[in-house]
């Protein structure tokens, strides 16, 4: 099983997708943190793109599409992926289905996420996550059981991404509207766009999920 999980910044892709990669045994494809783990090589390359992602901007299509298609190649992927924050622009939706339909790897879902503004600005600035494991965290609607300690490694040290302030969260959504939203159509003119109410818990967001994948 194929999948895209589709939504503004702080929707909730990224948690949905770390549990349906666990229940469903998939591979979580996420070009965030793709991207975050160039940046903390600390690369000249990784300073340019801290500096787009850190405006709350897109990284060119090019690099993006390069970036995906060699994970994809990789072998753990043929046993099913879950992609989050790729596409985001219709270059990449097209290169995503070239590089798909030249290998016959079928897309069966996107699903795209709902939640207001006001909502995401709350999320994100909100979140953290423990520093040696990456568990995710938010400040008001799921912190970590014991305070100060991650419930997964029971490590004590937490940290906050740079681009999880209002200002740029406010840049990233303006990117999300203009250069993700269009991609829509696309998806749903092929029959696989799914939409769900992103504004429920994180377990209702599951739920949701499944009732369609299942
Ligand atoms: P990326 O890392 O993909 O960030 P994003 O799309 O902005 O999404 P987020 O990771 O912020 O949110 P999410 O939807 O995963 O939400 P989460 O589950 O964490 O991209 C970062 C940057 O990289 C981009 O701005 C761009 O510069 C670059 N980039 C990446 N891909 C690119 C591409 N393809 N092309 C070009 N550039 C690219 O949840 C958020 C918070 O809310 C958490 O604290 C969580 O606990 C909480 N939460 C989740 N669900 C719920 C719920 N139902 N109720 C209450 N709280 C919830």
């Amino acid at each position: 099983m194929n999948i895209i999980l589709l939504g503004p910044p702080g929707a909730g892709k990224g948690t949905q997708a770390k549990r349906l990669e666990k229940k469903f045994e998939l591979v979580h494809l996420s070009t965030g943190d793709m991207l975050r783990a160039v940046v903390a090589s600390g690369s000249d390359f990784g300073t340019k793109l801290k500096g787009i992602m850190e405006a709350g901007q897109l990284i060119s299509d090019d690099i993006m599409i390069q970036m995906i298609e060699e994970r994809i190649g990789q072998p753990d992927c043929e046993k099913g992926f879950i992609l989050d924050g790729f596409p985001r622009t219709i270059p990449q939706a097209e290169a995503l289905d070239e590089m798909l339909s030249s290998n016959q790897i079928s897309l069966d879902y996107v699903v795209k996420m709902d939640v207001d503004e006001e909502d995401l600005v709350r999320r994100i600035v909100g979140r953290f996550s423990c520093a040696k494991c990456g568990a995710g965290y938010h400040d008001k609607f799921s912190p970590p059981v014991k305070e100060g300690v991650c419930d997964s490694c029971g490590n004590v040290e937490f940290v906050r991404r740079p681009d999880d302030n209002e200002e740029t969260v406010r840049a990233r959504f303006d990117a999300y509207r203009k250069q993700t939203e269009p991609i829509l159509p696309y998806y749903k003119s092929k029959n696989i766009l799914k939409t769900i109410d992103g504004m429920g818990s994180i377990d209702d967001v599951t739920a949701q999920i499944q009732q369609i994948i299942v």
